[in-house]
């Protein structure tokens, strides 16, 4: 793409300086692995499985390959399959509802709420029939889903909760973490998610010791011993190399993720005369800021625009899940998710990314003011 300015790049996300900061530490830790022949579940994956239960305040991880394969195996280990419903808010990435049918089971979707894109809690009874086994809420861009009113309903209705925490790491309600707030939380570490691997990787976070076990031999085809199957299991462990990458990250991660929320800090200075909608909090919640998401109706000329003075944007996610292929007959609630649907053309991922620095966050914001300020005088709007 031709750009009109001479200023260094604005990435999406800048996983280059991130890496180099911890290039060496990763080095030396994936020299002891092929030094010790250790690539399969080597103990770096259950030393990182450690310090990330410790960090979710559960009691038990198991390290998946993915992030996708952390849902279906939290699906598998509640024995929800074929015949049964699975809950899910219509605005996340494929992968969530990827997971509800790969397990057998079929996706209902609930709309979102405007205030924080997650799963409209209000609308989630009206979804639920006999059929219903789990709600999966999301923790989408960084900001848990309204928890404590999904577990008062998952109670009253006898349903079990798995968390896509793929975006949430970090992230709490009044102190409490995602990953412990439901039966399973499962998470990913693809390079760009708040916690990176160099490759794909992912984990599930339990306080249920025969869940914990359950996923341990689901990951590893069944397998206590060696060799002897005990279920039908799967070929999806955390690779020992990426778990290196991880536990060189585990290291920054706190500091990581209080400079992402300072950066949403500067942003918010930065726009707050401009007329565009800023992402929203809750008070009682510690958004992590994954994405951070604006809304504007003119989303695909401001990204344009943008990319024209060098700096990227993104858009999580330009099509609802009950358009995608697989779930284009899928039950809506309300029909068709008129929020997901509105939202899905006007939200616009800004530049996000613990390295920013305030003049990145001042020159994107410029850039933003200056495209909605051409746009209210093209509509006469002063
Ligand atoms: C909300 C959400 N769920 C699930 C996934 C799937 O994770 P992975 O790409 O590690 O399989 C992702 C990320 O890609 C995600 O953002």
């Amino acid at each position: 793409m031709s750009t009109e300015t001479s200023l260094p790049a604005i990435p999406l996300v800048d996983l280059q300086t991130q890496s180099r900061a911890i290039k060496e530490d990763v080095l030396a830790r994936i020299g002891d692995v092929i030094d010790g022949a250790r690539y399969i579940l080597g103990s770096e994956v259950a030393e990182f499985e450690k310090q990330f239960a410790s960090y979710c305040n559960v009691d038990h991880c198991v390290g998946m390959a993915n992030g996708t394969e952390a849902l279906h195996m939290a699906l598998k280990a509640l024995e929800i399959g074929a015949g049964d419903e699975v809950i899910t808010a219509g605005n996340s990435f494929a992968a969530t509802a990827f997971a509800i049918a790969y397990s057998g089971a079929e996706a209902v979707f609930v709309d979102i709420d405007p205030f924080d894109f997650n799963i409209d809690a209000s609308l989630i009874e009206q979804a639920i029939t006999p059929r219903t086994k789990a709600i999966m809420p999301v923790h989408l861009y960084g900001q848990p889903a309204r928890m404590n009113e999904i577990r008062e309903i998952a109670r009253r209705h006898n349903l079990r909760i798995i968390e896509d925490s793929a975006q949430g790491h970090g992230g709490e309600i009044n102190g409490e973490r995602c990953g412990s707030f439901g039966d399973i939380g499962c998470f990913s570490f693809y390079p760009g998610k708040n916690l990176g691997a160099f490759g794909d990787g992912g984990a599930v976070t339990t306080n249920d010791p025969e869940l914990a076990e359950k996923l341990n031999l689901l990951r590893n085809y069944g397998q206590k011993q060696k060799n002897k199957h005990d279920t039908l299991g799967f070929n999806c462990r955390l690779d020992t190399v990426q778990a290196c990458v991880l536990l060189s990250k585990m290291r920054f991660i706190e500091e990581w993720t209080e400079n992402r929320r300072q950066v949403a800090d500067w942003y918010r200075e930065e726009l707050k005369d401009v007329n565009i909608a800023l992402p929203q909090a809750h008070e009682d919640c510690r958004h992590v800021y994954h994405l951070f998401v604006v809304r504007t109706p003119q989303r695909d000329a401001m990204i344009a625009e943008l990319a024209k003075q060098n700096i990227f944007c993104g858009v999580h996610y330009p099509h609802p899940l009950n358009t995608a292929g697989p779930f284009v007959t899928a039950p809506t609630f309300p029909q068709g998710l008129p929020v997901c649907t509105q939202l899905a053309g006007e939200i616009c991922s800004l530049p996000m990314y613990p390295e920013m620095t305030r003049e990145h966050v001042v020159r994107v914001a410029e850039a933003v003011g200056n495209f909605v300020a051409q746009q209210e005088s093209a509509s006469g709007v002063v």
